[in-house]
């Protein structure tokens, strides 16, 4: 059964979790990302109903890095339909790590496992529209304006960049991806629009309302506008189920059972069809790359409110 979920009790968590994120690791390969304070935590649910509650550091902004890929994907998918999407990138999890190479080379044809690892995550921003990195960003950027309704949100150009500098193995994915007619575009300028897209800021209030679009069926809030089609929006729910917390997926579908985002900022976006979004925050990354107090946060949450979809 159901039971309210009060800031109170979020805080109480909050309290409970600050331990256990001492185990995890704050991500480095994106210098950028090492600077970022493991204590800093945050909670927030977005009700598809309108209600809100938040606890911890709740205007706190971080970088959305792989949650960024539920919203390209959403897009990709307006701009391209699912046929030539699913041309470019495959349906299935990889149950390897995010910036695996492997099943590139191994399936066959050669093509993404699916569009929530780096491989498939960078043929999506491929398939953006716009002739230049910048306009795909501009136009990624818009979509989650209005999905948002929050023009306030933009990408933080230091992380973009540390992240464009760094970006090797996503290159080598890049360059493998051009050889095979995966990609079309300038290996630069798909790692340009990819580094900004994954460098797009939120605090956990508006990643919590974007959550709660998803799960209201890609419908606004307020005005009940289609900003993302339904069925579109049901594909993404799908893919964060199967994939969204990469090789972690099986253990997550088993312990909490909630459609999932994660990124290596530490951040989780969630998205349950009728109740709402849920948005954690906690830079201590465990070693599969998912914040280790996020999970924690969510475990209590979905069992508190009795909401896996299972
Ligand atoms: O491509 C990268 O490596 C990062 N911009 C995003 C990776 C990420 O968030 C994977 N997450 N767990």
């Amino acid at each position: 059964m159901e039971r309210e979920m009060s800031k109170e009790l979020l805080e109480d968590w909050l309290l409970h979790v600050k331990d256990i994120a001492e185990i995890g690791k704050v991500a480095d390969y994106i210098p950028a990302l090492a600077s970022q304070d493991p204590r800093h935590l945050a909670v927030g649910i977005h009700r598809v109903s309108g209600q809100t509650v938040y606890a911890g550091k709740a205007d706190h902004l971080f970088t959305l890095q792989s949650v960024s890929k539920v919203i390209a994907l959403a897009l990709a998918l307006l701009d391209n339909g699912e046929e030539r999407v699913f041309s470019h990138v495959g349906m299935e999890p990889s149950g390897d790590p995010f910036h695996s190479i492997v099943k590139l080379e191994t399936s066959k044809p050669s093509k993404p496992l699916n569009p929530m690892i780096n491989a498939g995550a960078l043929a999506v921003t491929d398939l953006i529209q716009g002739n230049t990195p910048d306009e795909k960003v501009g136009r990624i950027l818009s979509f989650i304006h209005d999905l948002t309704s929050d023009k306030t949100i933009h990408f933080n150009q230091q992380v973009a960049e540390s992240e464009f500098q760094s970006a090797f193995l996503n290159r080598s994915l890049c360059y493998f991806m051009k050889q095979h007619g995966v990609i079309n575009g300038e290996v630069e300028d798909v790692l340009d629009a990819y580094t900004k897209q994954c460098s797009i800021e939120m605090n956990i209030k508006q990643l919590a309302r974007l959550g709660a679009v998803f799960a209201n069926d890609g419908y606004d809030l307020e005005t009940l506008r289609p900003i993302i089609p339904r069925n579109l929006a049901r594909i993404c729910k799908s893919f964060m189920v199967t994939c969204g917390m990469y090789d972690a997926s099986g253990e997550f579908a088993i312990k909490i059972g909630i459609p999932a985002k994660s990124g290596v900022s530490g951040a989780i976006m969630c998205s349950v069809k009728h109740y709402g979004g849920i948005a954690v925050f906690g830079p201590a990354l465990d070693e599969k790359g998912n914040s280790v107090a996020g999970l924690k946060l969510l475990e209590y949450i979905t069992k508190q409110g009795d909401l896996s979809i299972y």
